[in-house]
């Protein structure tokens, strides 16, 4: 197969439509927020960092993540969504190992951390095969909470 080349761009002015219109399959609409939600909540928080999943110049998905990392030296991975017409096809599994080869870049990066709801049996399987690992902690909401640690 030839080499698919994923990216991430921080979502601006000129794409934030472009990111708006891109949605997961009707069943997955309970496993992650919108992304108009996802952009308020980064306009309001400003250490949440919008970025577009790209290939090639098309925008496929969406990543928000939290660029402040925390006093335990984790950074966390917010919400994550592969537009339905572009799943299945490898790039979710590739713009999670970006996101990952850019904060371990970062010297203060101890882990990178994410939560998925119990039944998301997908989102569970990509994140293991990305080298992320169960952390037996689950969120307020029951979401549990898996982690990368970063060398
Ligand atoms: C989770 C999600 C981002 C995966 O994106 P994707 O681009 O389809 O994933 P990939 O193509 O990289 O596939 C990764 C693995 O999941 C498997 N997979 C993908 N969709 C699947 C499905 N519907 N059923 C079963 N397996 C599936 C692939 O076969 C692949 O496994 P493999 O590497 O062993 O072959 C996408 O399904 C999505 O947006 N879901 C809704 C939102 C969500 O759940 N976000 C995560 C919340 S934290």
């Amino acid at each position: 197969m030839d080499q698919i080349n994923v990216s991430l761009n921080l979502i601006t002015k000129e794409s934030e439509l472009e990111c708006i219109s891109l949605r997961p399959r009707e069943d997955q609409l309970n496993l992650v927020a919108s992304n108009s939600d996802s952009l308020l909540h980064a306009a309001k928080e400003i250490t949440s960092k919008p970025y577009g999943v790209y290939v090639e110049d098309i925008m496929v998905g969406f990543i928000l993540f939290d660029n402040e990392v925390y006093t335990d030296g984790y950074y966390w991975i917010l919400r994550f969504m592969i537009d339905e017409r572009h799943q299945g096809k490898g790039y979710g599994k590739l713009a999670i190992r970006e996101i990952i080869r850019k904060l371990e870049n970062r010297m203060d990066c101890k882990q990178v951390r994410v939560s998925h709801g119990p039944h998301n049996i997908v989102a569970n399987r990509l994140y293991k095969e990305c080298g992320f690992q169960d952390t037996g902690e689950t969120e307020e909401n029951g979401d549990i909470i898996l982690s990368y640690y970063s060398k």
